[in-house]
């Protein structure tokens, strides 16, 4: 695992960045996995930076999101499909067709599910994958369990990350419980796995996931030491624990 480790949000935004510039640059039809939440909100302002003055262009690249809640239509604000329009989508040259993001919606979970591993299927692997890491340990909605799953699943949120997860919701009951998730197969599918952590909330998850030596299903983020191309770059908030 590459760690980078920088002053804070802004400097680890402007480093994630030049690692997916860098990614993108290399292929014609660049493939990204895409994660929502605090941590890559900056990296996208920083792509959207670079591809006004022209240094990144997105034509050709297609996308794939890790999750979605349950039961939030994605024309509302706290759903992740209108987190990407906002911060990334509407504001570089993707073509729509190229985006893809899972239904959350109610009525046809089953059916959800199905077409996002086959549109995963589709999609192959991706040259990189973005992702945050939950306190808990959590990547995408895989949450501390028994098992983990390998595919797209509709899974529960622990208490924890509904807690979480409620600064972005008025009352913490609004924060939906369930919510449609890649599974651990589908998120090692990748050339490049790029993490972003910050801040001192994410220290105890940073420091199991660095010093950590053995898989563990109680820790899914552990699952990625089975992979030989991890970045983490994270600030100095988030790494104070490691060597503690
Ligand atoms: C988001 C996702 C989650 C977040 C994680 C960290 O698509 O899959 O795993 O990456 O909950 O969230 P933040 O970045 O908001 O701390």
């Amino acid at each position: 695992m590459k760690i980078i480790v920088c002053k804070n949000y802004e400097e680890m935004s402007k480093k994630a960045a030049m690692v997916v510039k860098d990614v993108i640059g290399r292929y014609y039809r660049p493939k990204l996995g895409l994660a929502t939440g605090s941590s890559p909100e900056g990296l996208y302002k920083e792509l959207v930076k670079m591809y006004e003055s022209n240094d990144i262009n997105f034509l050709n690249a297609e996308t794939v999101n890790l999750d979605e809640y349950v039961g939030i239509d994605p024309e509302n604000p706290q759903s992740y499909h209108y987190y990407m329009q906002k911060n990334f989508f509407d504001k570089i040259n993707i073509r729509k067709e190229n985006i893809h993001i899972p239904s959350g919606s109610e009525d046809k979970l089953d059916e959800a599910v199905r077409d996002y591993n086959e549109k995963l299927d589709y999609v192959g692997r991706r040259d990189i994958q973005i992702l945050g890491i939950g306190e808990n340990g959590h990547i995408a909605f895989n949450e501390p369990a028994f098992k983990l799953n390998l595919r797209t699943s509709i899974v529960e949120l622990t208490e924890d990350t509904v807690k979480a997860n409620s600064r972005f919701f008025e009352n913490e009951e609004d924060v939906p419980k369930r919510a449609i998730s890649m599974g651990i197969k589908d998120i090692l599918n990748a050339e490049v796995i790029l993490i972003l952590a910050s801040g001192a909330k994410k220290q105890k998850a940073v420091k199991e996931l660095i010093e950590g030596d053995r898989l563990d299903t109680k820790f899914p983020a552990s699952m990625l030491h089975i992979h030989n191309n991890v970045v983490l770059v994270i600030d100095e908030d988030a790494y104070g624990l490691v060597g503690k």
